[in-house]
């Protein structure tokens, strides 16, 4: 017997499809100028920026650059911007004092902020690289990266960019524990409403490279940070974190690096549906700059569609260096 053919398809999906008007409407994502905070690199001196080599567009400010960036970013409708700061090796000690140091680079970005630009959310980083010696998040003695001692450093260092005015902590070091005694430390010392963004699943991963030279980390770290931050061939214990940070005190949690972790953004969403955010890192800007630079990819369509790649993954929002471009193209 012959098989018998339909006349017609019996669903015609690209009727949705046919024009504009009905894409528009049947879109389920979207992305949106709320969605974005901006990782900015601040160094020391007046008036002045570098370029970061290899993560073209992007540069490092000093404090008072840094502060007009703020301003532009709020009247851009970016709700934050996040502060790393540029060290050389003669800031970094064995002890990584200058992290906690109510003067350093970010708090005093954060103070010119509030200043310049008070309704943006200031988001910072907490953990000992910038300041470490030897490049890694925590206290190394004899070869380890030992967990509680930097626990006890990290929550100084929270306390400094809170009572600098920080308004979202955000804990990248990986450490067991931190959420907890920091969450701690902000309930007794008056900081209940500071926010904690945790970097919860925070995998160890090439995609860093490009912000270890804009940090200037990539010279001052000895070995790798495998012992701290995740094994890229897990995801069940991305879930075990995210229950463990949540149950300490942290208010949002990211996923990172972002588009090749996209699975899990899903997952940690699917089971938790807390606000999740992911960062989109520095090699991934690198590697589509470089593309776009060659000509072989489209700027502005391959950042936003790489950013709307995260909320259909279920982000509620973006740590991308993309920020300004992408809320000029919003705006528009
Ligand atoms: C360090 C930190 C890193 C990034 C953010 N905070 C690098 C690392 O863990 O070595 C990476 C961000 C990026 O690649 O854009 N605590």
């Amino acid at each position: 017997m012959k098989p018998t053919v339909a006349p017609f398809p019996a669903t015609r999906l690209r009727r949705n499809r046919q024009s504009a008007s009905l894409r528009a409407l049947t879109r389920q994502h979207s992305f949106s100028v709320d969605d974005l905070i901006w990782p900015v690199f601040v160094m020391d001196g007046t008036d002045d920026e570098t370029p970061v080599a290899s993560m073209p567009g992007v540069t490092r400010k000093t404090v008072d650059r840094v502060a007009k960036a703020a301003i532009e970013a709020q009247t851009l409708g970016i709700p934050a911007i996040c502060l790393f700061p540029y060290t050389g090796m003669e800031a970094r000690t064995e002890d990584c004092a200058m992290a906690w140091d109510p003067n350093n680079l970010t708090n005093q970005a954060i103070r010119a902020i509030k200043d310049a630009a008070p309704d943006i959310a200031i988001m910072t980083d907490i953990a000992l690289d910038p300041y470490n010696i030897n490049g890694h998040d925590g206290f190394v003695e004899n070869g380890e990266i030992v967990n509680d001692r930097t626990v006890e450093a990290l929550v100084k260092m929270a306390l400094a960019q809170a009572d600098a005015g920080a308004d979202i902590l955000g804990p990248s070091d990986m450490m067991d524990g931190r959420i907890a005694a920091i969450r701690h430390a902000l309930e007794t010392e008056k900081h209940q409403n500071v926010t904690i963004l945790s970097y919860t699943a925070k995998y160890a991963s090439a995609f860093y490279g490009p912000f270890r030279d804009a940090v200037g980390a990539s010279s001052a770290l000895t070995g790798d940070k495998n012992t701290y931050q995740m094994d890229p061939g897990n995801s069940d214990e991305a879930l075990r974190l995210v229950e463990r940070d949540l149950s300490e005190g942290a208010d949002m949690i990211m996923v990172k690096p972002g588009m090749p972790y996209l699975d899990v953004c899903r997952r940690v969403k699917d089971a938790f549906g807390v606000p999740t955010f992911a960062y989109q890192v520095s090699g991934e800007y690198a590697m589509l700059q470089a593309a776009v630079q060659n000509g072989w990819l489209n700027d502005e369509q391959v950042m936003m569609e790489s950013l709307l790649a995260f909320k259909r993954a279920g982000c509620d929002g973006v740590l991308t260096y993309f920020a300004p471009a992408a809320a000029k193209i919003l705006n528009r």
